[in-house]
């Protein structure tokens, strides 16, 4: 089974990817993250989507697709997976249906408008020696400007600022949102609610893949 998180720039895919894999044991593959860490490491990868990370656009679909292809084919995703951030557009959309054809899909959308996105992200902050993420607006670093774990200083993501914001929010409404009138067509498609606590909105997911997790294990069941 792969799980699919879709929604705007700051909808809580990451945060939400996370608490997937704690409770399910799915690992969680953001593309985002991936070219993040091969950016601080200065890696050929890293060099070739840097700037078009931080200028808020799509890194192309050949770089991302093959390291998605790579990342899926590792022995962690035999059982499952929760994709955060690809796809993207309708090439990955088809691409993707390519690798490991046999795995079903679901689709959860998480659902907030722009305004509440611009809020969220202009005050995520992230730490610029660790990497571990805080937002101001919920409060959940010590200091307004330290790391919590290591000291180290708070720092708002290049693509965090609001030019940036705007840029990602065009390509999203552009590239992205189209996605969901596919996958609504093709019936895996679920909405989640991004408003609301964190709880909250993984109390919603957990209730989906709780659903979705027992009718697979009785089609199983009855085939075997
Ligand atoms: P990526 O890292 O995927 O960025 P994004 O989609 O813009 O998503 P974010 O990481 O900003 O937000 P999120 O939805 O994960 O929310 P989060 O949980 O962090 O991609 C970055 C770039 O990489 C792209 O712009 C592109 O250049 C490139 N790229 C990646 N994938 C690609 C692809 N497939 N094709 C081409 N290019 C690709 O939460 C956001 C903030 O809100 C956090 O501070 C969090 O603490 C807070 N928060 C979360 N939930 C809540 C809540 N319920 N209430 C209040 N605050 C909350």
């Amino acid at each position: 089974m792969r799980i699919i998180l879709l929604g705007p720039p700051g909808s809580g895919k990451g945060t939400q990817g996370g608490l997937i894999e704690k409770k399910y044991g799915f690992p969680r593959i953001s593309t985002g993250d991936l070219f993040r860490r091969a950016v601080k490491k200065r890696t050929p990868l890293g060099k070739k989507v840097e700037s078009v990370m931080n200028r808020g656009e799509l890194v192309s679909d050949d770089i991302v697709i093959e390291v998605v292809r790579e990342r899926i084919e590792m022995r962690d995703c035999k059982k499952g997976y929760v994709l955060d951030g690809f796809p993207r557009n309708i090439a990955q959309v088809h691409a993707l249906k390519k690798i490991k054809p046999e795995q079903s899909e679901m689709i959860l959308d998480i659902v907030l408008d722009d305004e509440a996105v611009i809020e969220r992200l202009s005050a995520r902050r992230v730490c610029s020696a660790c990497g571990k993420p805080y937002n101001l607006l919920l409060g959940n670093s010590k200091e307004k400007d330290e790391c919590d774990l290591c000291k180290g200083k708070l720092v708002s993501r290049e693509d965090d600022r609001p030019d940036i914001i705007k840029e990602r929010l065009r390509v999203y409404h552009e590239e992205t949102e189209p996605l969901v009138d596919f996958y609504q067509r093709e019936g895996i498609y679920h909405e989640v609610d991004g408003n609301g606590p964190v709880s909250q909105v993984f109390e919603s997911i957990s209730g989906i893949l709780d659903k979705q997790l027992k009718q697979v294990s009785e089609i199983t069941e009855a085939l075997s």
